[in-house]
């Protein structure tokens, strides 16, 4: 018989807070008691989110905060070095991150709210400027 696991839903924003090649959202998980910068943003594709980690050094993306996009809002941008990535999958589309993608993390949209799903983390803060 197969185990009966609910994902646990950890509310970030409201649907709303995130238009298509716009501002993301930032927050906070923490996993094994360590804390760690994610943000979540929407494009063509819908909601996805990442750890907010380039995958060329260990900083983080936004060049302000909440801003992730490159200047035609079709992919994410790592302010420092230029670093572009998929903003669905999070995988590496050129610049210094070599083919190091970004961590994405499971999230869900569901009556107008967006989730974290990810059953690896748990949201520490759910706006992080
Ligand atoms: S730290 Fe992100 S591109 Fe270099």
């Amino acid at each position: 018989m197969e185990a009966d696991r609910t994902v646990q839903q950890h509310f970030l924003c409201r649907s709303d807070d995130l238009n298509v090649g716009g501002t993301g959202w930032r927050f906070e998980v923490q996993k094994d008691g360590e804390k760690q910068p994610a943000f979540v943003v929407r494009s063509t594709a819908g909601v996805s989110a990442f750890l907010n980690r380039c995958g060329h050094r260990d900083l983080e993306l936004d060049w302000s905060p909440g801003e992730f996009f490159d200047l035609d809002a079709r992919l994410l941008i790592c302010a420092t070095h230029g670093a572009l990535y998929d903003p669905q999958t999070g995988a590496c589309k050129g610049g210094p991150c070599n083919g190091v993608g970004l961590h994405p993390l499971s999230v869900t949209e569901e009556g107008g709210l967006v989730y974290l799903t990810d059953e690896n983390y748990s949201v520490v803060s759910n706006e992080i400027a």
